[in-house]
């Protein structure tokens, strides 16, 4: 727990860094390990009610390990109108997974967005940093392949 008692150095263990100090967790680890919240809550004023509280409100926050590779496939409503229920069962079918959940390889995790801010593109879909606008189900299954044979290749 070197890596959370550095956090909580560097942003303080009073309640209000509760936000920040889960902000630095996630950065490190990909998600809020139980072991990290639970060494937050004994060198802290953060108790385990307050972390709870702000996890579950901003959805940002994970529990569970994520994948090498985040998916976003975004609902809003440009998205929506322009087919992005068939963009989401596509991504499902393809991994196999549902929102929400990693493949069993760990490559990609699923995550639905209500906006992803480029909506003149809908439908958009985002694999980490990279934007995927005006998708079709086929090309988007290409994309998949793509990351899928770029991991392979470096394993
Ligand atoms: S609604 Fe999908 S990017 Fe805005």
């Amino acid at each position: 727990m070197k890596e959370v008692a550095a956090i909580l150095q560097s942003q303080g263990t009073e309640r209000d860094a509760c936000v920040k100090v889960l902000q630095e967790i996630q950065g490190v680890f990909g998600y809020l390990p139980a072991e990290a919240l639970r060494y937050v809550t004994q060198h802290s004023q953060i108790t385990s009610r307050q972390i709870h509280g702000v996890a579950t409100f901003y959805d940002r926050f994970r529990f569970k390990p994520v994948g090498k590779h985040i998916i976003r496939t975004c609902h809003g409503t440009a998205c929506h109108v322009n087919g992005a229920k068939h963009i989401g069962h596509a991504v499902e079918e393809a991994l196999k997974i549902k929102q929400q959940e990693t493949t069993p390889d760990g490559l990609f995790t699923l995550e639905s967005v209500a906006c992803l801010g480029c909506c003149s593109l809908a439908p958009v879909m985002m694999i980490d940093e990279t934007v995927y606008g005006r998708l079709q189900p086929r090309e988007m299954k290409k994309v998949l392949k793509q990351y899928a044979a770029a991991a392979k290749a470096k394993s």
